[in-house]
């Protein structure tokens, strides 16, 4: 989608963090914004921040009812929707023996299932009129894999495979929507601070989860790249009809050793640098 002024977006998780820096990234290029978030106090502090025609509503992407409720008030208020970004999320870090299954599970609903719900309720109006992109945000851990974000991984390579299914589908189909996928590494957000609407409070314990947080949590105090960075990149990504929007080119060289350990059948053996 070359143009972007005058056009409509909706995001999920459009309350912080990426999804935040997409809304004023949008705004910037005149676009009108849906923000849908969880979160209601967080989207009425970011429709206020927002320098555009911003509408709110509140949706939990785990339900696919609420989704269907977010398209049809979207296409009630602004008429169509051009570019639809499923980006709510939450992390979890734990081992894979220490995590209980409503622990893991939560993980799949918001990140994969709320992704697959987007599409859903948002593409069959997409497709009527075509000038349309959807963005998908997975991670590099939908690319690399790490020791105790197993629920996370499994949930974002499960977002990169169901992005390259539709990115197929949507050429065989011979639609001109476009669909991308959004695989940032490490950047400042509330992301470590998602056990706040963890179902029943509690986050995985145990060692992995010991070793592995302090790591990620000190591995994006440090990030090089900040949201509005990812957020302009996603503005290109979109105007340029790429399909992965891969923000951190310094995490290439790990992914390319990862096709290599399966081309060569080697085990796993990317660097994690977690000592
Ligand atoms: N921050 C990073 O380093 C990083 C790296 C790669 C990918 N990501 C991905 O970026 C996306 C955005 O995360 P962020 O880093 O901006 O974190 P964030 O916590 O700042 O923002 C996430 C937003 O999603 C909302 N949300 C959570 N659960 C929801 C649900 N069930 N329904 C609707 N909204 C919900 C939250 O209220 C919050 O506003 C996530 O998909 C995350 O996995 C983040």
């Amino acid at each position: 989608m070359r143009h972007l002024a005058g056009k409509v977006a909706v995001i999920t998780g459009g309350g912080s963090g990426l999804g935040l820096a997409m809304a004023h990234a949008f705004a910037a290029e005149g676009m009108a914004l849906v923000l849908a978030d969880i979160d209601e106090e967080a989207l009425e502090a970011a429709a206020e921040a927002v320098d555009a025609e911003v509408m709110t509503y509140v949706a939990d992407v785990t339900s696919y009812d609420y989704m269907v409720g977010l398209a049809a008030a979207s296409i009630s208020r602004f008429g169509h929707v051009n570019l639809l970004c499923n980006n709510a999320g939450v992390a979890g870090f734990g081992g894979v023996l220490d995590m209980t299954l409503d622990e893991f599970r939560w993980v799949i609903d918001v990140d994969l299932m709320g992704v697959l719900h987007g599409i859903k309720a948002f593409l069959p109006h997409m497709m009527t009129h075509g000038d349309a992109h959807i963005v998908n945000t997975a991670s590099v851990s939908g690319l690399l894999t790490q020791p105790g974000m197993s629920a996370y991984n499994a949930a974002k390579f499960g977002v990169v495979a169901l992005s390259e299914s539709v990115f197929y589908e949507l050429q065989l189909l011979k639609s001109s929507v476009g669909i991308s996928v959004l695989a940032p590494a490490w950047v400042q957000t509330r992301i470590f601070e998602a056990d706040r609407y963890r179902p029943g409070a509690t986050s995985p314990q145990g060692e992995i989860a010991e070793i592995v947080r302090p790591a990620m949590v000190e591995l994006a105090s440090n990030a090089r790249l900040t949201a509005d960075d990812v957020a302009v990149k996603v503005v290109e990504g979109v105007k340029a009809n790429h399909f992965y929007i891969v923000t951190h080119k310094g995490v290439l060289p790990f992914i390319k050793h990862r096709h290599e350990d399966i081309e060569m059948l080697r085990n796993p053996s990317v660097d994690q640098g977690l000592g």
